[in-house]
């Protein structure tokens, strides 16, 4: 920390009240009506440290209405001006994928494997929402999650740490900008941390069981990641593990998360996390809810104040140190001070020109939709009439996805707008959902090529909305089975916010585009896409499975002692007796409108030494990707190792690099990687990177399953 920050905390905490150095700890919510003036007081007494400016424990679900700078102005300034020390209160929001202009729900980003355009995208996210006063958002949400019934898989990255702490990477480089305390920089918020996406049964708010070793290998290195990278502020999670409430757990969120992870910035609680203790069974009132917590190493109490009504008694019962409270309110000052709060305490609107933003969306919409299946249907030429039928047609709002608070349904175009736009009178569209069956029948009759647009609607995902079954409506595969019986070349356009059991519904389509909820031009990329203006380039960060059953399934499992891999195809009939195991879809899969071929895959070196490789020596591999086809195309190309023999059971397959590249028809990219230290080891159960001796396999290919390989020796 620069001294003169430093010093300008300590000075600031010697002369602050208990109750005052509270109510740094403290963030209620944006008021109401009913109790704006009762909270004003608060301010003015100091108590109001932070605000969470949305109402209600599901913010991602509910109407917030949009930012009252002024509003949030008037505040601010008796805090600057009437409060006892003058401190600044910083606003934050649930920023999550864009502000007005919105940007691919992150899961879908997540399918771009394009970290620079998800950095774009979220300094984009940045400028407009500090714009809107918000200083803090509470992104990345970085919960690793195997789960798709689980609501807000939509909001991470999928089931892989790798592509976890890239994007991590990303998000906080764009939020936070080259300079933290720029007025449009905005404060990330790596949440939450931990496990939270390991719910049991995809149900929200429950139980896990992570053990240690999976804890450091998979569910920690995309925080590790962001914290790397400045990320100044971490959410703690609702869940427990294994009876361990992540709220009163020093294990987790000191031990791990400060000492093992370097983290040296603030914790805030998620949302009533505080008194939820007593419900979870560990604190019999709220004094020892405040206590835990604080005494765990969570520094800011979100909404249920906790710690504003308990922490003076504690103080006096002795349950809580003084100097407990200072380090916190040390922290969230620091925080403050590196973010400029007290140079750019108010908020100037501009008027933004949001044309390079709503350009940024339609390009990151694109490169995140999945060509999942082509039977020689696209791209679809102009000239064809097109029949564009089923629900999500003209659809606006599930466009978006959850967690789109400041996003706007009416200014969102429909797959129908956007198509008309291309071929004009050749669209001949219906909406399933409102026009009766004869109307469909008509429509598919005249087409030569009918495109059905299917999907989920946003509010089957987020928080709190966790289902028992991955799949779209009964409605939406009766309206495929009966467009099958045409003969004409159909196209399933799927927006969904999460991956689902894709067999009986790919089955009978010529051509599948998994379209997720992308976000303001979402329409426009799916457009794009299906006349062929723009090459589908996405790859599933998650794996589709062929039925809900098959959960939990994930590309990066260990081996069996019994030949029983489900993922890998060895031996299905011994994984179940009644369906095939392995993934409709696998882990890094996609298509492209041309075809690649990998060959010439090899190393520099063959052999490399422990020691070497903590030197930073690195080693090369390297293959040759063709472009076979006759149009140019993007490839993500994919290199996952195995590491075959080491003292714990390692993954069959651990993605450890990829590169996107745009490679001309007919020719030839070498492509290289270079493999160290960091990605040929693994954490113990300790938290210690260990890199072992023994053969380590490299692959190379287009997504997991892929078999071409080499390998070396780690002597
Ligand atoms: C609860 C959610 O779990 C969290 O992600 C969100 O940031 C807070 N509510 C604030 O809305």
């Amino acid at each position: 920390m620069p001294d003169k920050i430093k010093s300008r905390v300590d000075t600031l905490i010697s002369n602050m009240s208990l109750r005052a150095k509270i109510g740094q700890l403290n963030q209620p919510e944006t008021p109401t009506e009913n109790n704006i003036e009762e909270f004003k007081e608060a301010v003015r007494r100091g108590e109001v440290g932070s605000i969470l400016m949305s109402v209600g424990a599901t913010a991602g679900n509910d109407a917030q209405g949009e930012i009252n700078v002024d509003f949030y102005n008037e505040l601010q300034k008796i805090a600057v001006e009437e409060s006892p020390d003058g401190i600044p209160i910083l606003f934050g929001r649930d920023v999550i994928h864009g502000h007005r202009t919105v940007f691919p729900i992150p899961l879908a980003m997540a399918a771009s494997f394009n970290p620079e355009l998800i950095k774009k995208c979220y300094r984009d996210t940045a400028i407009e929402a500090t714009n809107d006063g918000v200083h803090w958002t509470f992104t990345p949400m970085l919960d690793l999650c195997r789960d798709p019934r689980w609501g807000r898989i939509i909001e991470g990255t999928g089931e892989d740490p790798y592509i976890g702490a890239r994007i991590a990477e990303a998000v906080v480089a764009g939020l936070q900008g080259d300079d933290v305390s720029n007025k449009d920089s905005m404060l990330a918020c790596a949440k939450h941390f931990i496990g939270y996406g390991a719910s049991e049964g995809g149900r929200d708010y429950h139980r896990t069981e992570i053990s240690d070793y999976s804890l450091y290998n998979y569910y920690l290195p995309a925080f590790r990641a962001a914290i790397k990278s400045g990320a100044m502020t971490v959410m703690s999670s609702f869940n427990d593990i294994s009876g361990q409430p992540i709220t009163s757990s020093r294990k987790y969120l000191t031990d791990i998360l400060r000492n093992n992870l370097g983290f040296d910035g603030f914790v805030v609680s998620d949302y009533d996390a505080v008194i939820q203790l007593i419900k979870q069974g560990v604190a019999e009132n709220s004094e020892e809810c405040a206590s835990m917590a604080l005494n765990a190493g969570l520094d800011m109490d979100m909404h249920d104040g906790c710690y504003m009504d308990n922490l003076e008694k504690a103080v006096n019962s002795g349950a809580v140190s003084v100097d407990v409270i200072d380090e916190a309110v040390r922290r969230i000052l620091t925080v403050k001070m590196k973010a400029g709060l007290f140079e750019h305490p108010y908020t100037k609107k501009i008027k933004l020109n949001r044309t390079e933003h709503l350009k940024d969306a339609r390009e990151m919409a694109g490169e995140s939709i999945v060509l999942l299946k082509n039977n020689d249907v696209l791209p679809i030429n102009k000239s064809a009439k097109v029949g564009l039928i089923g629900p999500f047609s003209h659809e606006r709002r599930s466009l978006l996805g959850s967690w789109t608070i400041d996003g706007k349904a009416d200014e969102t175009p429909t797959l129908a707008e956007r198509m008309r736009e291309v071929i004009g009178g050749n669209l001949n569209c219906i909406s399933s959902s409102t026009l009766g069956w004869n109307s469909v029948n008509k429509n598919i009759a005249a087409a030569d090529v009918v495109v059905l647009a299917l999907g989920e609607s946003w509010s089957a995902t987020g928080e709190s909305r966790a289902v028992s079954d991955i799949t779209i409506s009964s409605e939406q595969k009766e309206l495929i089975k009966k467009a099958k019986t045409y003969g004409k070349k159909t196209v399933g356009v799927l927006f969904c916010g999460r991956p689902i059991a894709i067999e009986e519904i790919a089955e009978d389509l010529d051509a599948v585009l998994y379209a997720w909820h992308t976000g303001s031009e979402a329409a426009g990329a799916v457009s794009d896409i299906l006349f062929g203006d723009v090459q589908p380039c996405g790859r599933l960060p998650v794996t589709l499975p062929r039925k809900a059953t098959h959960i939990p399934l994930y590309y990066n499992v260990t081996s069996s002692g019994r030949p029983v891999n489900c993922y890998y195809g060895e031996n299905p009939g011994n994984c179940y007796i009644d369906s095939m195991p392995t993934p409709y879809y696998p882990f890094g899969y996609g298509l492209t409108y041309t075809t690649f071929k990998y060959s010439d895959i090899k190393t520099d070196i063959s052999k490399i030494a422990v020691s070497e490789l903590k030197a930073g020596k690195k080693l090369r591999v390297s293959v040759n990707v063709t472009n076979k086809g006759t149009v140019s195309g993007k490839e993500t190309v994919q290199l996952y190792i195995r590491d075959v023999c080491a003292s714990i059971m390692r993954p069959i397959r651990e993605l450890k690099a990829f590169k996107k590249i745009r490679i001309a028809p007919g020719k030839a990219e070498n492509v290289t990687f270079d493999i160290g230290y960091e990605e040929l080891g693994f954490f113990d159960d300790k938290g210690n990177y260990i890199v072992e001796n023994g053969k380590v396999e490299l692959y190379i290919g287009e997504n997991c399953l892929t078999g071409k390989k080499t390998s070396i020796e780690i002597v």
